[in-house]
């Protein structure tokens, strides 16, 4: 969720899949210069993190061993993370729906020299083929950006390898029963956890500009179950005491009470 501005209308209300692809690819071109400005130096350059807690994969691990793998970054933004990817001897791909957060990954590879090859499309249909890949992983890329979280768990199933591992981080469900607020009011909840219906900003003109859909946990397990794969693990990192650093509603306030990232790992049978 943003910082909506005087002008901005903010409602729960079903959208449509043509709207909510319209809605954030207009808001991830617009937004990526500061997006960039806002997280790029706690993302880093080369660096895989997955969330606002600060966990790294360079201790998390959740990907294993990347020499020689054929990766692919769903929802890559700057693409940081596969930058860092590339550089433990894997084979990367990143793929994500705005040309304006693809231009800060082009940006991010002439800084560090750091290439890896990008393509700007919809996760739910991947311009990829069958089969091609042994890893897929986003951070907070994608699946709460699309109406149908289902079709991308879908799209990754069908181009890992058996075998292959799909480990996606989205805001932790429970957070969207508590105000978007990183200090005392984020504590109070006001909303339904089984309210499915998505947080959607309006412009002035009535024009959906910001799209996130809710899923509860159950509702995530039941969509990657479906697309094929078998979940084997649930992470949900917890603030670590030094840090200190808030990232919109994700605050030490919030972190040291209840989860604000969940990280699900899949694997292809
Ligand atoms: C919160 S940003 C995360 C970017 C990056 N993974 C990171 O950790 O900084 C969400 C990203 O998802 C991308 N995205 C949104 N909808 C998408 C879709 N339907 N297909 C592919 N990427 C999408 C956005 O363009 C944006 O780059």
């Amino acid at each position: 969720m943003t910082e909506a501005s005087d002008e901005t209308t903010v409602a729960r209300v079903h959208l449509s899949a043509e709207a909510t692809r319209r809605a954030s690819r207009h808001w991830w071109d617009i937004d990526a210069d500061h997006y960039q400005a806002e997280h790029g130096a706690f993302l880093g350059d080369a660096d895989l993190l997955w969330g606002p807690e600060g966990l790294r994969e360079s201790s998390a691990r959740l990907l294993g061993p990347l020499a020689g793998r054929r990766v692919l970054e769903v929802g890559c933004g700057a693409a940081a993370g596969a930058r860092w990817v590339a550089t433990q001897g894997a084979t990367v791909v990143g793929v994500d729906l705005s040309a304006g957060m693809l231009r800060h990954a082009r940006l991010g590879a002439e800084a560090t020299g750091i290439r890896v090859p990008l393509a700007q499309c919809d996760a739910m249909a991947l311009p990829l083929r069958d089969r091609s890949f042994d890893l897929a992983f986003t951070a907070f890329g994608a699946v709460a950006f699309v109406d149908d979280s289902a079709a991308v768990h879908r799209e990754v199933y069908r181009v890992l390898r058996p075998g292959g591992r799909w480990i996606f981080g989205t805001t932790h469900p429970v957070r969207w029963i508590f105000p978007d607020d990183p200090g005392p009011a984020g504590l109070v909840a006001t909303s339904s956890y089984f309210d499915r219906r998505p947080y959607v900003e309006f412009s002035e003109a009535g024009v959906a500009t910001y799209v996130e859909h809710h899923r509860t946990l159950g509702d995530r397990v039941r969509e990657v179950v479906a697309a094929g794969f078998a979940l084997v693990d649930l992470i949900e990192p917890e603030w670590p005491e030094w840090h200190e650093e808030e990232w919109g509603q994700w605050s030490p306030l919030r972190g040291h009470l209840f989860p604000g990232t969940a990280i699900y790992v899949a694997v292809r049978p």
